[in-house]
């Protein structure tokens, strides 16, 4: 006991009368280091230093052609070696030297024993580590260690695993580090497992780290394999794990959007199935219109193969006697499609087609979905602006139950734009999307041609080959400004309403068959020019103008005549 409190005691002495005085000294002397530097004029210092650089920059270029002389003259020695080693340590990106240097360090190879070559090899690497002190983004500095491990008679990939952990430890960002990390993991044959476990440490010291998650993304399906029924790849097991640890995160840091990202990604990913939507056959214009379900390559029917969603093709003139009962029957991808007796039309029925729309979240269980959005509405009780809580909602929502959370999903997008005004316009995009779909499922097909969606805000317009059946469109009164190229897929159209938008472009309405009328009262035409797309449509009877820019063009009636010869009810 004595003892001890003399030691204590001797401990306490030390502290008091030594250490402490003599931290007060150092710290003394600094300050007047600090302050005798200072005595220096800056002119004075300006002019020192601008010699120092004059004579490094002398010695610089010295190196550099003393460098390029010797590659030129093919000498691969030690010197060159010395040289460019000096250069590259202040001038990491200067690629030639690079390059010289591994033409010097193949040379070697050729002419030292395996011993000396490594010894060689791992000089070059201790080399590289300054290098990458200095500046650890210098691609060429990556790409040469890169290059010198995998020529390394005897690597040590355990040790460039721990320097890509210490460098991305300082920046997560580094992507040439990232690089050189995988192509490490590969020559290693590092088991996927623990490169797993290396994204969980790094995701557990800080959730904010974009490229963990990411790299997460692309492990996981190696580790844990689905079947392709259903299509997933990762099994379900590891998936509510996953569901667990991301929503760690994001209860933890709702405003980190690389955990959402990767919520995103751990929910989303089915494509949607490859099949026939829907088929159209007009005798009379002796045409066949094929919809798919997503955009598929076909070559036969049009001459150039491109990624469509519909097609047509002039069907070759079918003779029915009436002894040949005339049924068309279409063998595509394998889906048989029988259009019903004297219907000219077969389409996969879309409100019985509950997948139809749902691919983007559909592949999880309906169970697993509820809890997830539960767990998010808990969240969004505690921070109900947070975008990435909003919009993951929607989507969760949308893959339950679109119809029924459609209240609830247009109360979301109105909150988004209003706190993410930046991204607006995107939102009511999706929401545009989602408001058509919900309107196509709404439909039955079999009995309704017409498509209504007036007064809903639409600012954009898609999905437009489920409509090829459609005879009859209403979009009065929403944010449209063009009617793009896809509106060419609705050639069973006859009446388009447009009213109250503001529309500038018609280019989709083009060699439209059926088209008869057109109302376009209070949009923004405002040239001939573009009207020209109409003169395509044969049929066209009737068009509205009322309210467009267009009508104050003086002797408008007359030019349009002449494009529009077959319009016999013109309102300006
Ligand atoms: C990513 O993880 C590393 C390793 O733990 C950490 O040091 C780094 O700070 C993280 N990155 C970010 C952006 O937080
Ligand atoms: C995590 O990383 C982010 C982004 O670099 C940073 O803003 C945040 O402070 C870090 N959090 C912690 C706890 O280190
Ligand atoms: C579809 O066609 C394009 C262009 O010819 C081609 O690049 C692409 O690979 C094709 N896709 C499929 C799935 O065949
Ligand atoms: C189209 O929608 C507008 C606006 O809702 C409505 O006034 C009009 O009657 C609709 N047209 C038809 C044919 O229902
Ligand atoms: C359209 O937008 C207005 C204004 O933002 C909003 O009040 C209205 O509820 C929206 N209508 C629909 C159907 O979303
Ligand atoms: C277009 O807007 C005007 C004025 O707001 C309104 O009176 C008219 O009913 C609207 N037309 C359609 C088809 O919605």
């Amino acid at each position: 006991m004595i003892v001890e409190s003399l030691y204590k005691y001797v401990d306490y002495i030390l502290y008091k009368l030594i250490i402490i005085p003599a931290l007060w000294g150092l710290l003394i002397f600094c300050l007047l280091q600090h302050g005798r530097v200072k005595i220096k004029s800056t002119a004075q210092q300006e002019e020192e230093k601008r010699k120092e650089r004059e004579k490094k920059l002398k010695i610089y270029v010295a190196a550099r052609d003393a460098c390029f002389s010797k590659r030129k003259d093919g000498v691969w020695d030690d010197e060159a070696l010395q040289l460019t080693q000096q250069l590259l340590s202040s001038n990491p990106d200067f690629a030639t030297l690079w390059n010289y240097r591994r033409e010097i360090l193949m040379h070697l190879e050729t002419v030292k024993d395996e011993d000396e070559v490594q010894k060689i090899y791992e000089a070059e690497l201790f080399f590289l580590e300054s290098c990458l002190k200095v500046n650890p983004k210098s691609y060429g500095s990556w790409h040469h260690r890169g290059w010198v491990s995998a020529r390394l008679p005897r690597p040590d990939w355990a040790r460039e695993l721990s320097l890509c952990d210490r460098c991305l430890s300082l920046d997560d960002r580094n992507f040439h580090c990232w690089d050189y990390r995988r192509m490490v993991v590969k020559m290693s044959g590092v088991p996927v497992d623990k490169e797993l476990e290396f994204t969980d440490r790094l995701i557990g010291s800080n959730f904010s780290n974009y490229s963990s998650w990411h790299y997460r993304s692309t492990l996981l399906p190696l580790l844990h394999p689905e079947s392709p029924e259903p299509p997933s790849p990762i099994c379900e097991e590891q998936l509510l794990k996953e569901y667990e640890l991301v929503q760690n995160a994001f209860f933890t840091d709702p405003n980190d959007q690389s955990a959402w990202f990767y919520y995103r990604w751990l929910l989303g990913r089915a494509e949607r199935e490859e099949m026939i939507s829907c088929v159209y056959v007009s005798r009379d214009e002796e045409r066949v219109a094929v919809a798919f379900s997503r955009p598929v390559n076909v070559s036969i029917f049009t001459y150039s193969p491109k990624k469509n969603s519909i097609f047509t093709l002039k069907l070759p003139s079918i003779e029915c006697r009436a002894s040949c009962p005339c049924d068309i029957y279409f063998v595509l991808l394998g889906t048989v499609c029988r259009p019903a007796a004297g219907a000219r039309c077969w389409c996969r029925d879309s409100a019985t087609d509950q997948e139809l729309f749902r691919s983007e979240l559909s592949v999880e269980k309906t169970s697993v979905l509820q809890s997830e959005l539960q767990s998010c509405n808990q969240l969004q009780e505690l921070e109900p602006l947070n975008k990435w809580c909003l919009l993951t909602i929607i989507l969760l929502m949308r893959a339950l139950d679109p119809l029924g959370y459609e209240k609830e999903t247009l109360a979301h997008f109105q909150t988004l734009k209003e706190v993410d005004s930046m991204r607006s316009a995107y939102y009511s995009d999706l929401c545009s999307k989602f408001m058509i779909e919900n309107t196509i499922l709404k439909m039955e097909y079999a009995e309704v041609r017409v498509f209504s969606i007036s007064d809903k805000n639409l600012t954009t317009l898609c999905h437009l080959d489920q409509l090829l059946l459609v005879t009859h469109i209403n979009l009065s009164s929403n944010q449209l400004q063009r009617l793009p190229p896809q509106f060419a897929m609705l050639q069973c159209l006859e009446v388009l309403e447009a009213d109250n938008n503001s529309i500038e472009s018609l280019e989709g309405v083009y060699h439209l068959p059926k088209l008869e009328e057109i109302l376009l009262r209070n949009n923004k035409i405002s040239t001939l020019a573009d009207l020209q797309p109409l003169a395509s449509c044969p049929k066209l009877k009737r068009l509205d103008l009322r309210g467009n820019p267009i009508t104050q063009t003086s002797s408008i009636e007359s030019q349009l005549a002449e494009l529009l010869p077959s319009v016999t009810e013109l309102l300006l």
